[in-house]
């Protein structure tokens, strides 16, 4: 149980859900995507612009180096919210992918070598996957897959057999951010270290924003994460490495801040952090971050873990209860944080997300940058519910009853054998193609598997059922009965 005083006041710190939607409340279910920022943050950064903003490091004014001393105390802070006393071992970038990249290229191109391996899920997300991914083509590297089982969680079976390779990296996520699950890093960060040498590299985009984090706990090599999931503003992420590791990485961008000096024909580099952040960094995010820090302590980190599971275990019971809903992922909450994906019978995700949104229930959908996944799973894309400490049960009631409006829109739309060669009769503004795999197994569904160029054009960039944006569609309004709605002739084109 978690202490609901504590939280009853939470939402009322984050001005944006104050705001009104149509009349109801905002339902806001996207914090993996971003999390909204309390006061709290918004006014340190606000008082920093206000009274202390100068470019850090090079004035020797008193605005300079106020604004240097905010920047430095700032990494302490994040340092200290991630168990780290060596503060200049924890590196400001702009977010996750950035922090990954970071280390492909500077790490990877120094250390792994034709026909070295790489283990990984194939849960990650794209930014956890195409960096190495893209290394291992350019030094003739092999991946090394580690499977998942059924229910979402790693398989660590696969793990072991991914581990006899040999690999120089092993690279993971610590909470899927697609079906919530909570890798057990300890224990796979003992079983790859029992297997030899290692570097290991922790995704921490969706944990660190939910769970204690403590690097010496957790033994990896680096982890990486981003402030715009955890309250702070977007533009500023961590990498925070062991620094025998990053005193002996190559520099990564080069210019201004990072050198110790610059010769006509070379330079040399500063020491930590300097030499990882070239240019002027992001002063107004880490200040953001720093305060978004406070907050979460604040509230107490085992606290929100507790009220994530308070709320999960709420969560997953009432979608449990929407005829055709059905959660993806672990239903033991022990097992899951923060994040929880579902599908709709027939219904396509791209289209319940449409008509959540219009009730004011802001929820995401399609691959969720884990195409690879979605392809181990047989779905072009699930709708996503992602909470945070600003919600609370009313926030899954709203969620459920959206629901039932569109299974209300849906309703007598069959799903049927050979349903995915022909457009559904339904369709929503936003023009998908109803084409859900949950009615058209990976084996069958033609559209997902050998999609036409111009599908296969779209599809890059969307769910791999690609909207049709040609095919005419119907204007669903949820307040008129199904019954009464008329087709629009020619349909909008615009998704
Ligand atoms: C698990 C995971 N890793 C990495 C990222 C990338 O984060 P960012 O876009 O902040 O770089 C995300 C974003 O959703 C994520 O969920």
């Amino acid at each position: 149980m978690y202490n609901k005083q504590l939280f009853a006041h939470v939402r009322g710190d984050f001005p944006i859900l104050k705001q009104r939607f149509q009349g109801q409340p905002l339902t806001y279910l996207d914090s993996a995507a971003s999390s909204q920022q309390p006061e709290q943050v918004i006014e340190a950064v606000a008082e920093f612009t206000r009274t202390s903003y100068a470019n850090i490091h090079r004035g020797l004014y008193h605005l300079s180096e106020l604004s240097t001393d905010l920047y430095d105390r700032a990494r302490q802070r994040v340092a200290r919210f991630i168990g780290v006393e060596d503060a200049p071992t924890v590196i400001f970038t702009r977010n996750t992918t950035e922090s990954l990249n970071l280390l492909a290229y500077t790490w990877g191109e120094k250390y792994i070598e034709e026909g070295d391996s790489i283990a990984l899920p194939v849960l990650e997300h794209h930014s956890d996957l195409v960096p190495w991914q893209q290394l291992a083509l350019r030094k003739k590297a092999q991946l090394r897959w580690i499977e998942i089982r059924p229910d979402g969680t790693l398989d660590l079976d696969s793990l072991q057999e991914a581990l006899t390779h040999k690999p120089k990296l092993l690279t993971f996520t610590w909470v899927s951010n697609v079906f919530g699950t909570i890798n057990p890093v300890e224990e796979i960060v003992r079983l790859a270290r029992a297997q030899g040498p290692i570097t290991i590299i922790l995704d921490g985009a969706q944990g660190v924003p939910h769970l204690k984090t403590d690097v010496q706990r957790l033994g990896v090599d680096f982890l990486a994460f981003s402030g715009h999931k955890m309250l702070s503003p977007t533009g500023i992420g961590v990498l925070w490495g062991k620094r025998e590791l990053l005193e002996r990485m190559p520099a990564f961008l080069f210019g201004g801040s990072m050198i110790s000096s610059v010769k006509r024909d070379r330079s040399s580099w500063d020491v930590l952090p300097n030499r990882f952040e070239a240019g002027t960094p992001n002063i107004s995010g880490a200040i953001g971050l720093a305060a978004a820090c406070d907050y979460l302590d604040s509230l107490g980190m085992e606290e929100i873990r507790r009220h994530d599971q308070a709320l999960m275990s709420y969560a997953i019971e009432q979608l449990n209860n929407v005829p055709g809903a059905e959660v993806l992922g672990p239903l033991d909450v022990n097992q899951r944080c923060g994040v929880l994906s579902f599908y709709f019978k027939g219904i396509h995700p791209h289209d319940i997300s449409t008509l959540l949104g219009r009730e004011g229930v802001c929820v995401r959908a399609g691959h969720h940058c884990c195409q690879p996944l979605m392809r181990e799973i047989g779905m072009g894309g699930t709708t996503r519910a992602s909470f945070y400490v600003y919600n609370n049960e009313e926030d899954v009631d709203r969620l459920v009853a959206a629901l039932g409006k569109v299974a209300q829109v849906f309703k007598g739309v069959e799903c049927g054998p050979g349903c995915e060669l022909r457009p559904r009769k339904v369709l929503v503004q936003s023009g998908h193609r109803q084409l859900w795999p949950a009615c058209c197994p990976k084996s069958q569904c033609t559209t997902c598997l050998a999609p036409s160029a111009h599908n296969r054009a779209l599809s890059n960039t969307m769910d791999s059922c690609s909207p049709d944006l040609t095919t005419p569609t119907l204007n669903v309004d949820l307040t008129t009965p199904r019954s009464q709605q008329v087709p629009s002739e020619g349909g909008r084109k615009d998704a």
